[in-house]
């Protein structure tokens, strides 16, 4: 069975933009609970570290400095099924790909720039909450 939590950054294109709000009531409207939320600022090494999965990936130093250019909103999010159901709530990675209604169209503007991360596994959602959140790898 799948699980009931994943974790969501709202990235800095977002925040600048003061979607931030608009965003969160998406979230809640579609039957996420938020569990834990958190605004701060990536040091570069932090934002590094977050995605050192993508180390090798021609885009990784730009991705760690837009995540580390402003503030982002970090939070755990629960619902049945949440890490499939949250990433269709966003939409595809690249906002021109992303279906109508959802988060990256709504608010992305470019691949780099796509607005919010979601957790692609229950596996991730436990790394990333643990990342922001120290409490979430207790029962
Ligand atoms: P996210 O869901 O946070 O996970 C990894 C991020 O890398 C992704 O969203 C994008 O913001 C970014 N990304 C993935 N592919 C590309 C790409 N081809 N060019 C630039 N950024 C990318």
């Amino acid at each position: 069975m799948s699980g009931t939590t994943t974790f969501t950054m709202i990235k800095p294109d977002a925040f600048e933009a003061g979607y931030t709000g608009l965003i969160l009531q998406k979230f809640i409207e579609n039957g996420f609970k938020i569990k834990a939320l958190r605004l701060t600022h990536l040091h570069k090494e932090d934002a590094e570290a977050f995605y050192a999965v993508h180390s090798a990936r021609p885009f990784f130093n730009g991705l760690v400095a837009f995540m580390s250019s402003g503030p982002i909103v970090a939070a755990v999010l629960e619902k049945e099924n949440a890490v499939e159901d949250f990433r269709k709530l966003i939409g595809s990675t690249n906002p021109s790909e992303a279906a109508d209604g959802t988060v990256r169209k709504l608010f992305a503007t470019s691949i780099e720039r796509n607005a919010v991360h979601g957790s692609d596994s229950d596996e991730n959602a436990l790394i990333e909450s643990n990342f922001f959140f120290s409490h979430f790898d207790r029962p």
